[in-house]
This record gives C-alpha cells, structure tokens and sequence, in this order.
C-alpha cells in the first residue's frame, strides 16, 4: 500500500526561467541529455538524521568540496525515468515504482541510504509539476521528459567508508531519439578485452562505475566504426549479458524473443520487463536463458534469427544491424530499417507510455 511522502520538497521557483520561444526550439528538437530543465529537486541524508533539506531550486552547478568521496571513490547511483504528456495535457510516467525499488536496491549494494518509494515518487511529481512546460508533447513519435535521479556520496572525507553525508539530487532533460540516427539500426562491437561487472560485483546496480567500466570498450567500438559494445559474461567470456546501458533480445523465426537471463552481472531493466509482459500479447514467447556469442554469431548466419535489439528508458527498442567482432559480422534483420518484430514491440510500449493505447496494466503513474 502506499504511504504519504515523509519528505516535502519546498519550491523556490528561479526568476529567470527559460523564455517560452527558447524553450519551444529545444523541444522541438531536443536530442538527447543535452539541455536541462528550469530547475532540479534536492535533498540531503545525515547519518544519525536521515533525510531532510528538501527543496525544488533553479538548475544549476552543485557546490561540492574537493574531497568529496563520491568524486574519489564513486559511491554513486541514478536512475532513469521519462514523463510523456498525452493529448488531454496531463502527464505520466511509466512503472516509476520499479525505479523506486531498483533504486533501493542499487543503495543497498552501494551502501547509500534507502529512500522511501514515496518520497521518490514525490520528488518526481514537485518536479515535474515545477517544469511542466518542458514535458513535450507525446501525442506522436517519442519525445518526452527523461527524469534522472541520482544520489551520491557528499561526505568530505578521504577515508573509505559509507560516507555520512549523501545528497539526492533529481534533473529533468528533454528526450527524443537516444542515438543520433534515430530509429536506424546500431551496430555492435564484441569487446574482447574488457568485462563490464563480475560475480559478486555491482553490475545489477544502477551506478555510475558500471558505465565507466564501459568507456574504453566504447571507444574500441568506435575504432571499428560499431555504435556500442556488447559485453560477455566475466568468466568464460562467452554468453552475451548486456551492451553499455541496455539489454538485449534476439528474435528466433518460430516467434521466441530471448533475453539473457539475470545473473546477478546485468542490469534488471524495467523495459526488459516490460517487453517479457508484452511479448504475449503479441503472439511472441518471451525467454530469459543464457545464450552464448556462438548461437548468435550461427543463427543469424542460418536465419533462425531474423533480428536483435537493444531496449532501455533512454533507447527505447532499438534494432541491432551488425554484430561485429574481430575478424568477421553477422547481420540481423533488414538493411537499414528495424525489423517487423522490433518495430511492434517498439510501437506497443510507446503507444502505452505516451497514452495512444489502453494501459491495461496499470503501468502508468500520473504525476
Ligand atoms: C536509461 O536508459 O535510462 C539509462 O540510464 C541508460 C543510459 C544509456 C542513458
């Protein structure tokens, strides 16, 4: 059952918010993570007091000591979240208490306060509600309000300990495609090098580490001309867990969709999730196994798979074209343009976000 917030985020609304004519060119064209909102939520935990301090104040730089132990030891986490205006003008956001939980999970593995779903939930709302007129209109196509939470080690102490001050802090950016080609297929690059999370480690925390831990496979990416990296398991380097910031699923020609399953080194994506709930409705059989570089590499080669795609808040579902390694590729679906299973998973989880179709699952929070 849900509870009252315990925490009132108190607005201070800036006097010099962006000019609507400004605003209107940004989100007519937004990109992605490039522009922020009038303002961002802040909150404050003090071992002994809990939470407190917080306040919607004018986006802007965070005061933060040079000793601050997240800036040396990474003690961080965030989340990703989108608020979709649908066409009678009021706005909602997509299962945000699976971000909440996964939130408390990725503290706990970091050793950072829990916060409260509630209190969560309410910042997204005091937000949301302070920059309404940057949720774009989501009546069409993607766009929508990407929302990050994030907490993050404070403290101003070099020692290695949970620190004992940790600041919350949420920022709201104007979203459309993730990838600057839109809807294009990726492509991806086996990283043969590095691992992105062990066993025992924190890849199935949302925190910052993990993506950093990705960078230097990114950028081996890059110099094979591939979009991203997609990451193999830690010990036999051989079964595919997850690309930089996304999961993935192939699509076999009997009509399965498979996902690797959670092993404790991926990411438990809400849009991984959701699309295993979707897939029945769509005449699809969801799987979650581990399937190895080899079944991939052989059933696109032999058509049994016909398509792969990435899926998370920030990419949606986004069709993979090539899987590239060393010294050979693999295609996947159609030349160009996301395949016909991509392209229907992605139009039913949208067309539910943004408020085009029914959500009968109860998905939705209105913010
Ligand atoms: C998201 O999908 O929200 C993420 O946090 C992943 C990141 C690649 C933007």
């Amino acid at each position: 059952m849900s509870q009252s917030p315990s925490l009132a985020f108190e607005v201070t609304e800036r006097p010099d918010r962006l000019a609507e004519a400004e605003r209107n060119v940004i989100l007519a064209n937004p990109g992605f993570g490039q522009k922020f909102s009038d303002h961002m939520a802040l909150a404050v935990w003090r071992k002994g007091e809990g939470w407190g301090d917080a306040r919607i104040t004018a986006y802007g730089p965070l005061q933060l000591e040079p000793s601050a132990a997240v800036l040396h030891y990474a003690q961080e986490i965030f989340e990703g979240m989108k608020a979709y205006k649908h066409a009678d003008g009021s706005v909602w956001t997509f299962r945000p208490e699976a971000n909440a939980a996964r939130f408390a999970r990725s503290a706990h593995r970091l050793a950072l306060p829990a916060m409260e779903e509630e209190d969560f939930l309410e910042s997204l709302r005091a937000l949301v509600k302070t920059d309404l007129d940057w949720v774009p209109d989501s009546t069409t196509g993607e766009a929508s309000l990407y929302l990050r939470p994030f907490m993050f080690a404070s403290e101003a102490f070099l020692g290695v300990r949970p620190a004992a001050e940790v600041t919350y802090c949420l920022i709201a950016s104007p979203a459309g495609s993730y990838f600057s080609g839109g809807l294009k297929p990726v492509s991806l690059w086996i990283s043969e090098h590095y691992s992105r999370a062990g066993i025992g480690g924190t890849g199935a925390a949302k925190c910052g580490g993990n993506y950093a831990a990705s960078l230097a496979a990114q950028i081996e990416a890059g110099e094979h001309g591939c979009d991203q990296s997609v990451f193999l398991d830690s010990v036999e380097q051989k079964y595919i867990e997850e690309l930089g910031g996304m999961n993935v699923f192939l699509v076999y020609k009997d009509g399965r969709i498979v996902t690797p399953e959670l092993t404790g080194s991926i990411l438990e994506g809400v849009t991984r999730s959701s699309i295993l709930e979707l897939a029945k409705e769509l005449d699809l059989t969801p799987e979650e196994r581990r399937i190895s570089l080899e079944e991939w590499r052989t059933g696109a080669e032999s058509g049994e798979i016909t398509e792969a795609f990435a899926c998370g808040t920030a990419a949606v579902v986004t069709p993979v074209g090539r899987l590239v390694w060393t010294d050979g590729e693999v295609r996947t679906g159609p030349e160009g343009e996301g395949g016909e299973v991509a392209t229907k998973i992605r139009e039913s989880l949208l067309d539910i976000q943004t408020g085009r179709a029914e959500d009968t699952r109860g998905w939705l929070t209105r913010l």
